[in-house]
């Protein structure tokens, strides 16, 4: 068997027919519950495709299109007064939890002191300070999202190498950039979208996770700019690195020359100053976003000194000399920078991740004994606060084996379950979240709720 063969044995398989008779009559009874939603819809269906500010807020789920009415803590309102305890926080852009005073605070006092001023404040050199204590990169930069981020990573990693191609990992996703949204087909790179040129999918080579020989087959031709890759792949479920992956693709990169970026957009909320900083990891590149999880939008990226400084030799100078195309115009805005600072000296502390890791280890706990109890072939996806259920006997080591756990039509029925039962359940391609709202009572209650679901799946 090649690793990437699955054996049927020892995956669950849901019944297609229960799947469809649950999802129709938990859709009828959400359809009941969310009429005011409904209204919305049709009001907004005039003058937004989809009636939604953002494809996503319609892509993402199955179910009749849900308005959100405010949030507090854990859990969110939509307009007709249903409350749903929020698992997927917003796919990790939300996890403290809504309506924080100590970032309520924040944006306040700089909004009335000003929210822009394209000039620094204060405020960016005291986080930048703090991130670098937190994580070892020494000099960073900031975005308004993770894509705008690894966008200029990859035009610096381009300029220092001369270089142009980039690796990433199959199932991975690290914003909406053309040279990332590459999928391999019948071993042809094609845009993972339409709309794309589909020139820059040449640029890209993408190769399964965890798999060194191939890592190092490619880097060896020495025409690779940059790696870039989340320290555990969240975006397909939860992948986890193999003992001794992430130190070999860091000597591999040294040895050829090629720059490494680790992404932790999603995995700065996992563990106390990211992954990095908890497994020690080395890299030229370090990518955080989603506002650290305040929902604020800003991201950041931080970089090697050796990176800051040819950076700052090739800075563009508006009319006067070209340099590398780096920036926009709200990026790092005198409000995010507020918020950033804030959240950094007073939310997220290492208690609150340690407390949310026990939540985490906690929903694992839960998952693990669902699935024996009701003798499923299944298993608990854990890292820190992350968690959720494995389809497999055996955890992922790459996409392909992840794939199985990414079984949609159950996922959306699973979801619109949840739903009607006060839970607000992950995206498919994610896991659930403990966040610094949740409660452990919360978290329990998301495991009964799963429980049920799986029990009328398998039992009828
Ligand atoms: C690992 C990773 N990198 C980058 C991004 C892009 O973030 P954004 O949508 O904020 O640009 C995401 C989004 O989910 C992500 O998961």
């Amino acid at each position: 068997m090649t690793s990437f063969e699955i054996d049927e044995s020892t995956r669950f398989v849901a019944d297609r027919d229960r799947v469809t008779w649950i999802d129709r009559r938990e859709v009828a009874r959400f359809s009941e519950r969310t009429r005011a939603s409904n209204a919305l819809r049709e009001r907004a269906l005039a003058v937004m495709p989809a009636g939604v500010p953002n494809s996503w807020m319609a892509g993402y789920y199955a179910h009749p299109q849900l308005f959100a009415d405010h949030g507090a803590g854990s859990r969110f309102f939509d307009p007709d007064g249903n409350s749903y305890i929020d698992m997927n926080v917003s796919d990790l852009s939300m996890t403290i939890g809504f309506g924080v005073h100590e970032i309520e605070q924040a944006l306040a006092d700089q909004y009335r002191k000003g929210a822009h001023f394209l000039l620094p404040t204060e405020d960016a050199i005291v986080t930048a300070e703090l991130l670098a204590a937190l994580t070892g990169m020494p000099s960073w930069q900031f975005t308004v999202a993770a894509s705008g981020s690894n966008t200029d990573i990859m035009r610096i990693a381009r300029h220092m190498t001369g270089r142009r191609k980039l690796v990433v990992f199959e199932g991975k996703y690290h914003g909406h950039i053309e040279e990332t949204l590459v999928v391999s087909q019948d071993g042809q790179n094609v845009p993972e979208y339409q709309g794309m040129s589909g020139r820059r999918a040449e640029d890209t080579i993408i190769l399964p996770f965890n798999d060194l020989e191939a890592v190092a087959r490619v880097l060896k031709q020495r025409d690779v700019a940059l790696v870039l890759t989340e320290p555990a792949m969240t975006n397909c479920t939860l992948v986890l690195p193999e003992p001794g992956f992430l130190e070999g693709l860091r000597q591999l990169t040294q040895e050829t020359g090629t720059m490494l970026c680790i992404d932790e957009a999603h995995t700065f909320s996992f563990a106390y100053g990211g992954l990095t900083r908890l497994w020690q990891l080395k890299s030229d590149f370090m990518t955080l976003g989603k506002g650290f999880g305040s929902g604020v939008a800003f991201a950041a990226y931080g970089m090697t000194r050796e990176v800051a400084d040819h950076v700052e030799r090739h800075l563009d100078i508006l009319h006067r000399r070209s340099g590398i195309g780096l920036g926009g115009t709200l990026y790092g805005n005198a409000l995010s920078m507020a918020v950033a600072r804030d959240m950094l000296e007073h939310v997220l502390t290492e208690a609150a991740y340690n407390r949310i890791s026990v939540l985490g280890t906690r929903m694992a706990d839960g998952i693990d004994a669902l699935c024996r109890d009701l003798d499923l072939p299944c298993r608990a996806f854990r890292l820190g606060p992350r968690s959720g259920m494995c389809l497999t006997t055996e955890l992922p080591r790459n996409y392909r084996e992840a794939r199985p756990s990414m079984d949609l039509d159950m996922l959306d029925a699973r979801r619109v379950f949840m739903a009607n039962r006060g839970y607000w359940d992950c995206i498919v391609s994610a896991g659930p979240q403990a966040s610094f709202a949740h409660s452990p009572e919360e978290i329990d209650g998301y495991v009964a709720v799963l429980g049920e679901f799986m029990e009328e799946l398998v039992r009828g």
